[in-house]
């Protein structure tokens, strides 16, 4: 089957009235996003309040507005949901793999040539960023999407409907040496006059929420009790265990898609295929994923979505203080939560 990535299978073609229709609608984000408090900030030179959350202005704030808006979610879609450097990559491909496993052969595989992000959009950036409101009614059933929204401000239709949505979060050291590598990228690249964020700078802001999405204690509680709630609609993982255990949760994972392997898919080795497919070996040494001038929605090379792929480089990083304070933040929010790092 070919592959065309979903961003560009629901591209509306617009007259001028509809695009600047469209373009009015943008406005109206653009002026309410002028009003909101604004704080400095990770990769750009500020982030801004909405919600309880701290988005990027004006692009990445706006696709969010405009999901709230405008997504009508379906009962067959598949929700991926993580703050940003938890793993949203690494899942966009296993639950790509998952379910479209019966429609290509893994030697010709859409995820050898295109990167993740491409396969699996994110809603907010890849279809409602730009002044010009995508239509995913054009995609087929079922369609996977990713978000970093919070949970409590997920669109209504998200809420109202019953897709599943998967939830993967990570330590938050290894997200904030994550984060900050990737906040780094896109300074380099379009804030060239700014100096690249400190380590101890980044601290400083992750730990007090300013960070995109964040804060990040937040992000997770708000999913996890979702999780609890609704046990049978959203799955919670940690990246942690994906990568201790990979067989066990791709299986669970799959389960909870409703794309369950069989036990002639498990004696083929399917699991294994699916696993090495996307793989972090495997996915930063194709082309598509190393290529310089490969750019992603987001503005910066697809090779930024692959740096090290481990459990505890924060190990390599943080200070002993540091390391303290967040544990102790850690353990004060999650106090309570049968889940830990
Ligand atoms: P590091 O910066 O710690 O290496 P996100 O996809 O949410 O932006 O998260 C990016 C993080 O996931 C990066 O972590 C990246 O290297 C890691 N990652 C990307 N692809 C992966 C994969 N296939 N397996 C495991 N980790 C992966």
């Amino acid at each position: 089957m070919e592959f065309t990535p979903p961003s560009k299978r629901c591209l509306p073609t617009k007259s001028k009235e509809e695009e600047e229709d469209d373009e009015r609608v943008y406005q109206t984000y653009r002026n309410l996003i002028s009003t909101l408090p604004t704080e400095n900030g990770w990769s750009s030179s500020n982030l801004v309040l909405y919600q309880g959350s701290r988005y990027v202005p004006n692009n990445f704030l706006q696709g969010v507005m405009a999901v709230q808006q405008h997504f009508k979610a379906r009962p067959t879609d598949i929700l991926l949901t993580a703050i940003p450097k938890s793993g949203t990559t690494w899942m966009k491909a296993l639950i790509f793999s998952i379910v479209n496993r019966t429609h290509y052969d893994f030697t010709t595989h859409p995820l050898l040539t295109h990167n993740p992000q491409d396969c699996v959009p994110t809603l907010e950036t890849n279809l409602y960023r730009k002044t010009s409101i995508t239509n995913p009614d054009l995609l087929p059933s079922p369609r996977l999407f990713s978000t970093h929204i919070s949970c409590s401000s997920l669109p209504k239709s998200i809420i109202d409907s019953s897709c599943q949505i998967v939830y993967i979060c990570r330590n938050p050291k290894d997200v904030l040496v994550s984060n900050r590598y990737f906040g780094n990228k896109i300074r380099a690249k379009f804030n060239k006059d700014q100096p690249l964020l400190s380590l101890a700078e980044a601290f400083q802001l992750f730990c007090k929420g300013a960070s995109p999405f964040g804060p990040y204690w937040e992000h997770v509680l708000g999913f996890w009790k979702a999780s609890l709630e609704q046990p049978e609609r959203i799955l919670f993982l940690k990246y942690e265990d994906l990568r201790s255990n990979p067989l066990v949760y791709l299986r669970k994972l799959a389960q909870h898609l409703g794309y369950p392997f069989s036990l002639e898919e498990e004696k083929q080795g399917v699991l294994e295929k699916i696993l090495n497919l996307c793989s972090f070996q495997n996915l930063s040494n194709l082309e598509v994923n190393k290529n310089p001038d490969k750019v992603s929605h987001v503005g910066v090379e697809y090779s930024a979505f692959f740096r090290k792929g481990q459990v505890g480089d924060w190990k390599n990083h943080l200070t002993a203080d540091m390391i303290e304070h967040i544990d102790r933040i850690t353990e004060q929010k999650f106090h309570g939560c049968d889940f830990s790092f």
